[in-house]
């Protein structure tokens, strides 16, 4: 099969190669997936150029997230699956528990996974949303269901148009969450309301806590992306027995210990490739659920040829706004 792959670490176009590799056979509980879509994320460059330490023996297919039809089952697998349409998660989760073939990632023509990690994607929803989903609207679930449901809370979602934000958004308001966003300037603002914002802020004007004290006196859960830079806004905000979670390492902040013991705060912290399986795979039916009834939608797209993958990569190492696909089929 034609399949981008890398033997090693480092800058992707001295890494990154395209060519042919032996195509991948479902094993006892796998299914096979013909990929249409494979989507990047920051932790698929994180972990190509080395920043993100992800041993792996041999090659590597990267991308842990795509869309595709299932074309084969392995033993123990239901037949009728087979022309399945599926959203894939996980795809490659290298050693954190995951398939014996753990190093197929999706940016390639078939991709091998766990049954339950290849899941019926609603007839509604595009392929651009199913490759979307992922690690993006996983992360999101867990960092709002985790402790219970955010259903009549008021839910802060920091950088509201990141991908993981993006789907904080939609998810809590899915949820019967009251939702406010930040974002930096007005194009990820209108991002932000269309996927359902309540009240959407600029974080970088100087009265964000008063702005949002306007439609909110306080919030009970923060999704956040930034901790060291926002900790002091969310603890402002965060009601008696909050919940700040957070998701992403740029810097470490200083923990200001008094004031999250005044607010019976709770911090917690998230990375995927530690929760387990079955919670992600229930997470995947309910954000299955969620796409079925028209909750979620992608953001805005640049897509790029499976020869081009280097080009996609630097795409989301610049940080674009959006998603960044690479098109396979
Ligand atoms: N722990 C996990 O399991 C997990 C899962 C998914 C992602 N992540 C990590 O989370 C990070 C984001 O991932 P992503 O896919 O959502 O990336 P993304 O689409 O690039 O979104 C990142 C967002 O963060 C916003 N941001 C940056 N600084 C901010 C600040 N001070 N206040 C508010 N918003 C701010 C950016 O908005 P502006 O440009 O407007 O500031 C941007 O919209 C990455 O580092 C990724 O590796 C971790």
């Amino acid at each position: 099969m034609r399949s981008a792959f890398y033997d090693r670490t480092g800058p992707a176009r001295e890494v990154l190669q395209v060519g042919t590799v032996d195509t991948p056979e479902p094993g006892s509980g796998q299914v096979r997936v013909r990929v249409r879509v494979s989507a990047v994320n920051p932790t698929d460059t994180k972990t190509r150029d080395g920043t993100t330490a992800r041993p792996f023996d041999g090659v590597r297919v990267p991308h842990q997230d795509g869309v595709g039809e299932i074309d084969a089952v392995g033993a123990g697998v239901d037949a009728a699956r087979v022309g399945q349409r599926v959203w894939l998660w996980l795809a490659s989760p290298g050693g954190a528990g995951g398939a014996p073939l753990a190093e197929w990632g999706t940016a390639a023509e078939y991709c091998v996974v766990p049954q339950e990690q290849a899941v019926p994607l609603p007839e509604s929803a595009s392929d651009e949303l199913g490759a979307c989903l992922g690690v993006p609207a996983l992360t999101a679930y867990h960092c709002l269901f985790t402790g219970g449901s955010p259903h009549g809370t008021n839910v802060l979602v920091a950088g509201g148009a990141g991908a993981v934000g993006h789907y904080a958004v939609e998810i809590a308001g899915w949820a019967g969450a009251t939702v406010v966003a930040t974002v930096s300037g007005p194009e990820k603002a209108e991002l932000a309301k269309q996927a359902g914002a309540d009240l959407v802020v600029n974080y970088r004007e100087p009265d964000v806590e008063q702005q949002i004290r306007a439609l909110v006196p306080q919030v009970d859960r923060v999704v956040e992306v930034a901790l060291a830079a926002n900790l002091d806004l969310d603890l402002g905000l965060l009601a008696n027995g909050g919940t700040i979670v957070t998701y992403a390492a740029a810097q470490d902040p200083t923990i200001p210990v008094r004031r999250l013991m005044t607010a019976n705060a709770t911090l917690r912290f998230v990375l995927l490739y530690g929760v387990a399986r079955e919670e992600l795979a229930a997470a995947a039916r309910e954000i299955t659920v969620a796409v079925s009834e028209g909750a979620l939608s992608p953001l805005p797209v640049q897509r790029f040829p499976l020869d081009e993958i280097a080009a996609a990569h630097e795409a989301v190492e610049s940080g674009t706004t959006g998603k960044v696909l690479v098109d396979i089929g």
